[in-house]
């Protein structure tokens, strides 16, 4: 945290901190209460590396500021400061302030930037929101008073969001709605616990292929609500399907088999959209460039005899394929021959959880 000196007597303090995007394996898509934000089940992503995918988020608090102001990509989100979620994330951390007196008065101005398109598919959301909280979080020295306190108050703001405050291969447990005696409020536990960290699985490689950088015309938010209300498959998906595949794919990626870790990957996106095409109306996010990535996809493991490109997609048209670094150049390859625009990028998976990313240094 630091000060800019303009006027000794009322400074502004600021903190910047940089996070990742994480892409899920097997996806959150529902709400068990939308209050708190909880989710219908469990989920788990890969955190990918910030070099190519982050936000970069600076909090200011001052006394002289009249009120809390959120700017995004250079524009001002007029009324962000007071949505449910903002007021989550402020109002969470600053009770967790190691002087709480000092920022009690002060308001508080964010400037975040995404290094990726916003609101297509790339989890803009999670590093948003991760980055919003832990930018608080350095500005006011807070403190967890339970590991994980955090990252319960990241899922407020945006659910994936839990998830990128860690590195490695991270899981949103669900949690429960008993009052819990250390956090003190129903679904403390509902938070992300990291299964292995950024080392684990070092050969882990994601394929980012824009496919479209334009805004979905449907939230995340707004998708899962429906789909909630209507879809009878999300209702399987959640009290059969996931709870086996969390296990299964962490005890694969635990063990660094791939084989296992794709299939359950690809299979957990097809069954998301699926879920999507079973809401009514139906939500569709994946295009018919998505589609042909899929194929390729599977026709190219077929020709391999093994798996070693897997696809997944979120809440739009962009894929991220993950593979092996052996596999890398080969995959890019195959895929700038099909799309031969410069569409693709190519990053570490499995990577770090934020950082501190200050540049005013007069603390
Ligand atoms: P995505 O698939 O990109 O996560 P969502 O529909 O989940 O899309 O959320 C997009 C919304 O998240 C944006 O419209 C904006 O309100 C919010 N958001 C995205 N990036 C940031 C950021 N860096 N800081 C704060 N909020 C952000
Ligand atoms: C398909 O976390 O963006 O990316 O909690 O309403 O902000 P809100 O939704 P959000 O939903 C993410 C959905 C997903 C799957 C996933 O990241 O697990
Ligand atoms: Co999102």
């Amino acid at each position: 945290m630091s000060s800019t000196n303009d006027d000794e007597s009322s400074p502004i303090w600021m903190a910047t901190v940089s996070a990742p995007t994480n892409i899920a394996c097997i996806k959150y898509w529902g709400k068990k209460d939308a209050k708190w934000n909880t989710p219908t089940n469990d989920s788990v992503s890969v955190t990918l590396d910030q070099k190519d995918l982050r936000a970069v988020t600076t909090a200011a608090a001052s006394i002289k500021f009249e009120k809390d102001r959120l700017w995004l990509n250079g524009e001002e989100e007029v009324g962000a400061s007071d949505s449910k979620r903002f007021r989550a994330c402020v109002d969470g951390v600053k009770a967790l302030a190691a002087d709480p007196s000092k920022w009690k008065d002060l308001k508080i101005h964010v400037s975040s930037y995404n290094t990726f398109p916003t609101a297509a598919g790339l989890a803009s959301s999670a590093a948003g929101y991760a980055a919003l909280v832990a930018a608080l979080a350095e500005l006011m020295s807070a403190k967890e008073t339970y590991q994980g306190q955090l990252t319960t108050i990241a899922r407020q703001g945006s659910g994936s969001a839990c998830r990128s405050l860690y590195g490695g291969f991270v899981a949103w447990k669900a949690g429960s709605a008993e009052v819990s005696t250390e956090g003190g409020t129903p679904w403390a536990d509902s938070m992300a616990v990291q299964i292995a960290d950024e080392n684990h699985w070092p050969e882990l490689r994601a394929v980012i292929m824009v496919v479209s950088d334009e805004k979905k015309d449907t939230s995340s938010t707004a998708g899962m609500s429906t789909s909630v209300a209507t879809s009878t498959l999300l209702q399987h998906r959640i009290a059969k399907v996931v709870p086996e595949r969390m296990a299964s794919i962490e005890k694969a990626f635990l063990e660094k088999d791939f084989e296992s870790f794709g299939e359950l990957t690809m299979k957990d996106s097809n069954q998301f959209h699926s879920v999507c095409a079973d809401t009514y109306p139906p939500i569709f996010y994946m295009n018919d460039v998505s589609r042909t990535i899929v194929r390729i996809v599977h026709a190219y493991n077929k020709w391999a005899g093994e798996t070693r490109v897997a696809y997944t997609y979120d809440a739009g048209p962009n894929a991220v394929l993950y593979t092996l670094e052996k596999y890398v150049v080969e995959v890019g390859a195959l895929m700038a021959h099909y799309f031969p625009s410069p569409a693709t990028a190519t990053t570490a998976a499995a990577a770090d959880g934020y950082f501190n990313d200050s540049t005013f240094a007069n603390d």
